[in-house]
């Protein structure tokens, strides 16, 4: 055992529950090759991913941060057929590097990548009547995280489910004056997702290989706007 037995167990977890194929793992390879930062989610929270919307029954799925592509393909495997899964990214390399793993896993027909800030492709989707979303994932820049918050209440109706990641951060989250603005903007979230009337929401705290964090779930339980 590590210093991190939570390392070895998420291993050991992952080596039992989540065994990669052939394009999960291309999905590594091609962002490690393109120099992209290892931070996408670890398998077993991909595969948790998968099952929230396996639950849902998930037709149309969002997601805002897409890197290369490996929580998004996690999701687009859980649709049917003729579902669709629209992913946001601000870096036009990432959404190459993610297109090209989306076509590797034979999920292009399913997936759209839009580049460009999440805020200016948010209204677009509205505008274009592209909701309601039934799973509505965020993992993207955390100071914006409530206005994510408030758009995936106007882009979901009652019954769908909205995933938001890295809402601990080893703990920092826990401090009301820290001045770090992703901090605040997780907190922002966070207290919104607690206090609005549409939403049902709990926040899990998670170790494993990526460390310590955690992800808020909630459910859209009333009106939405
Ligand atoms: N969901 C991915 C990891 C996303 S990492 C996975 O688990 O596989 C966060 C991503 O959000 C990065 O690719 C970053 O470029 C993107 N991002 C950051 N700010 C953004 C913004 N304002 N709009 C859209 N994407 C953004
Ligand atoms: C970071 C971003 C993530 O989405 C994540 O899951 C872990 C770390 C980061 O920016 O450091
Ligand atoms: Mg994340």
């Amino acid at each position: 055992m590590s210093h991190e037995p939570w390392a070895d167990v998420d291993r050991y977890l992952t080596d039992l529950l989540v065994p990669h194929d052939e394009a999960l793992r291309g999905v590594q390879a091609a962002a490690a090759e393109a120099g992209l930062p290892p931070i996408s989610v670890s398998p077993t929270q991909g595969k948790l991913l998968h099952l929230l919307a396996r639950l849902k029954g998930a037709r149309t799925i969002l997601e805002i941060g897409t890197l290369a592509g490996y929580s998004a393909i996690w999701l687009a495997r859980a649709l049917p057929p003729d579902g669709r899964l629209i992913t946001l990214e601000y870096d036009p390399r990432n959404a190459e590097v993610a297109r090209a793993n989306f076509a590797r896993a034979g999920l292009a027909d399913r997936i759209e990548v839009r580049v460009g800030p999440a805020l200016d492709s948010l209204p677009a989707i509205a505008e274009e009547g592209l909701g309601p979303f039934d799973v509505f994932f965020v993992d993207a820049d955390r100071p914006n995280n409530a206005r994510y918050v408030e758009w995936a209440l106007r882009l979901t109706r009652p019954g769908s489910v909205i995933i938001v990641d890295n809402v601990v951060r080893g703990g920092a989250v826990a401090d009301p004056s820290s001045a770090d603005p992703s901090v605040k903007g997780v907190r922002a979230a966070t207290e919104m997702m607690a206090s609005d009337p549409r939403l049902e929401a709990t926040v899990l705290q998670t170790v494993g290989a990526k460390g310590y964090d955690g992800f808020a779930l909630a459910v859209v339980s009333g009106e939405t706007s």
